[in-house]
């Protein structure tokens, strides 16, 4: 039986809805149906260079009927207003990382997603590398043992033109926090996507070596529900970055990777697969902002399309893109009050 179209709208058209206009061109029976921006030159640059048309605004792209799935690529501060928005009007939502900017914005997505009855993808790329796939499998069905400890290290270089540049960036009102909620959070959500609820989080968050409002490094201990302790750490802010680095270590054995790879496996009865050899790091990734495939982002457009398709959860929903949201936010007030934070809701 023939797949019926879905169409796509994206708003905001600067760096990563290149991404998305990819990811859409890449998958089944999908069509851009228009842009918007509130910089029209933008908008009609990424029109003509994707084939498709500007709406000049985004209540006039809500209101096309051609129009199954919205993608917000904005300031992250536009995140939260937009996305209800959309719910709103109807329209499934991919939803650039973060979320939002605080749990009440979350909590904002959430009601209205609910009562107008649209599915929220939140993009959380690297969950769908096939290493991270695997690690998934192999910790949930025990092969690691008891999990004894979880650390994701996120040590990168973003120079002060990139934070000038961008004008939002660095700021809390539009990007709401720095080496965390900006970079830090694929990794976060990678860290508890593995290891499961957070419990408690101790943390300082420090701006050390840019000019911006926002934390440029952060470092914080977690104890997980099932008991496992774990470390996260995360800066812009030192020259000249390192791969970011996954450890998951059980009583029966240690994964470790790097960016999208396996950099070790030692695993008790347990051989690597060989359908994942070593991977290859990729060593730019740590200081330039673009320098990730466009992989990712096809393969969570697929997981939306098919759960629309399927009328089923996607993988990163709102439920649990609120969850890293919830972590951040924890790390913030346990550095801004010296004190253990411990999570209410462990889901
Ligand atoms: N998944 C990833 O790996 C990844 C990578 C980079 C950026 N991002 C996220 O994508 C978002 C955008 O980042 P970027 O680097 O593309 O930013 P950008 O500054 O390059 O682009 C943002 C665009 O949004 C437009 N815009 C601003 N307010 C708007 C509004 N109210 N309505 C319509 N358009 C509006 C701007 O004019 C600009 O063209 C951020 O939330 C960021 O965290 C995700």
């Amino acid at each position: 039986m023939e797949e019926k179209e879905l169409g796509f709208g994206i708003i905001g058209c600067g760096m990563i809805s290149n991404w998305h206009a990819e990811a859409i061109r890449a998958i089944r029976a999908t069509r851009l149906v228009g842009v918007t921006d509130t910089n029209e030159k933008s908008a009609f640059e990424f029109a003509q260079k994707n084939s498709t048309v500007v709406y000049h605004s985004v209540e006039d792209l809500l209101a096309s009927p051609e129009i199954n799935v919205i993608c917000i690529c904005t300031p992250s501060g536009m995140h939260a207003p937009l996305s209800v928005k959309a719910a709103n009007a109807g329209k499934h939502i991919l939803l650039e990382k973060p979320m939002a900017l605080n749990l009440k914005e979350a909590d904002e997505i959430i009601a209205a997603c609910e009562a107008n009855n649209v599915k929220m993808e939140v993009i959380s790329q690297l969950r769908f590398a096939d290493a991270v796939k695997q690690l998934k499998n192999i910790v949930m069905r025990g092969d690691l043992g008891r999990l004894v400890s979880g650390d994701i290290y996120m040590k990168y270089y973003r120079s002060q033109e990139y934070y000038d540049k961008g004008g939002w960036r660095g700021t809390w009102k539009m990007d709401g926090g720095g080496a965390l909620m900006n970079q830090g959070i694929h990794g976060i959500d990678l860290l508890q996507y593995i290891m499961g609820p957070v419990k408690s989080v101790f943390a300082y968050a420090r701006t050390l070596a840019r000019a911006i409002e926002v934390e440029d490094t952060a470092a914080a201990i977690l104890e997980f529900k099932s008991g496992a302790l774990g470390v996260i750490q995360a800066t812009t802010s030192i020259y000249p970055g390192s791969p970011r680095r996954l450890e998951i270590n059980g009583s029966k054995g240690t994964i470790v990777l790097e960016e999208d790879s396996i950099a070790s496996w030692t695993v008790e009865g347990c051989e690597m697969p060989e359908d994942i050899a070593l991977g290859h790091t990729n060593s730019k990734a740590s200081r330039d902002p673009a320098a990730f495939s466009i992989e990712g982002h096809i393969r969570q457009f697929n997981d939306m399309a098919d759960a629309i398709r399927n009328d089923r959860k996607p993988l990163v929903d709102q439920y649990e893109g609120r969850k890293s949201i919830e972590i951040i936010m924890s790390i913030y007030e346990s550095s801004r009050t010296g004190k253990v934070v411990e999570f209410k809701n462990l889901t």
